[in-house]
């Protein structure tokens, strides 16, 4: 059985089957309407709530609203991301309607070479509106912003600058690596070599310059424009320049697993599966990561949900590139493991009356902001991470009515 649902996962990838045995937990799907039924309530609460499209839901106040931001903030790609994956996941016309009125609004942003968040902003959006409707002006968005992304490339440091911030010459920040999604699936669908090439050659200096020998992640690296050497190793989001920062370690996983997936490069693989284990090994019991692996306070210090989201989707893509049994095993049951635990209280509260949908989530604690809310990205990818479970049990049940 276990062999069929990762035959459904590697189709959706374009990956060739594994041989793998035994049967999932299947406790999620057995839950799956009552989830799908809070996912749509507090989806339709922020939409009534977030009326105003010219601003887009980020992070959750204290009194458990919406805080908005314009359509620059590196967080406007999900909730238009989100409306599209819950068209996806239950075919209503009211949120494909949504989802497009919402990602429209984010079309001056296929100009936009401020920040390299142009890749979330613009495939969270645009990337699953054409994924989902074939709808040629939004591919032709898309490789606009692929043109500009471009732009932000240096050659002789390898990397795409990550943000205009005089505190640095060249920052590069390992999460970064997430938006090369947009510049591989440009580089196959329309754009240049060229973009294909950059991505490639950031994906490189970041597997060569951001990790440690234990497999865990730097935060920022700050690069020499002119000469390309290594200035500083340091953190923005995390505990300590030497700590590991929880959602960095997640975009690591995800980030070079999306980019094996692109080019079979079998390094990245490595790579991905460096920053999975390091994640793993250093999990709590209910497989929610703390916000930062080396926080002092551990356990008590809050979690990152969002954390946990974006590494559940990344490891249930990671699983089907494996060939080594016991390794996708692992990766396998660590994906679900922590689904399960997102899709329980107290990370998804079923009569809670706030519009987010995973609790407990960390922004930026150094930078005294969004600690132990809800944040709109850990939203996105605990949808994805559903929808790439509910591909492979799909899959499952139709082999099984043969
Ligand atoms: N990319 C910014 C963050 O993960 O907070």
């Amino acid at each position: 059985m276990r062999q069929l649902l990762l035959a459904g996962l590697l189709v959706m990838c374009g990956c060739t089957t594994p041989h793998v045995k035994e049967s999932p937990d299947r406790s999620l799907e057995t839950r799956w309407d009552a989830i799908t039924d809070i996912l749509g309530a507090k989806v339709r609460q922020t939409i009534d709530q977030c009326s105003d499209s010219l601003r887009y839901p980020r992070s959750t106040s204290s009194d458990g609203t919406w805080r908005t931001v314009e359509i620059r903030d590196w967080t406007s790609g999900f909730f238009p991301g989100i409306l599209w994956y819950m068209h996806e996941l239950t075919g209503e016309k009211t949120f494909e309607q949504s989802a497009r009125r919402w990602t429209e609004g984010l079309t001056p942003l296929q100009w936009y070479a401020g920040s390299h968040d142009v890749g979330f902003m613009v495939f969270c959006s645009f990337g699953n509106g054409y994924r989902l409707t074939h709808d040629e002006s939004y591919k032709a968005v898309i490789l606009q912003a692929a043109r500009t992304l471009a732009t932000r490339f240096n050659p002789t440091v390898g990397c795409i600058k990550s943000w205009n911030n005089p505190k640095w010459d060249f920052p590069v920040i390992i999460d970064n690596m997430m938006n090369l999604e947009l510049l591989f699936w440009a580089s196959q669908n329309g754009g240049t070599q060229d973009m294909y090439a950059i991505a490639v050659r950031h994906a490189e200096t970041t597997m060569r310059n951001h990790f440690r020998p234990d497999g865990s992640t730097y935060h920022v690296l700050d690069y020499d424009t002119g000469s390309g050497r290594v200035i500083s190793r340091v953190t923005h989001q995390g505990y300590a320049d030497n700590s590991c920062w929880a959602r960095g370690q997640a975009w690591a996983l995800y980030g070079f697993t999306m980019s094996y997936r692109f080019t079979r490069d079998p390094r990245f693989l490595e790579t991905a599966r460096k920053a999975a284990d390091y994640f793993l090994d250093h999990l709590p019991p209910d497989h929610v990561p703390y916000w930062d692996f080396n926080a002092p306070d551990i356990p008590d210090e809050p979690r990152d949900a969002s954390a946990g989201a974006v590494a559940a989707s990344g490891l249930l893509e990671l699983c089907g590139y494996i060939d080594d049994a016991p390794a996708r095993e692992r990766y396998f049951q660590a994906g679900i493991a922590i689904l399960e635990s997102l899709s329980a209280p107290p990370y998804l509260m079923a009569k809670s009356s706030v519009p987010g949908i995973l609790q407990h989530s960390v922004g930026n604690k150094p930078g005294g902001g969004e600690v132990d809310v809800s944040l709109i990205y850990g939203d996105y990818y605990y949808i994805e991470s559903l929808l790439r479970h509910r591909r492979l049990t799909a899959h499952d049940a139709a082999q099984n009515a043969r």
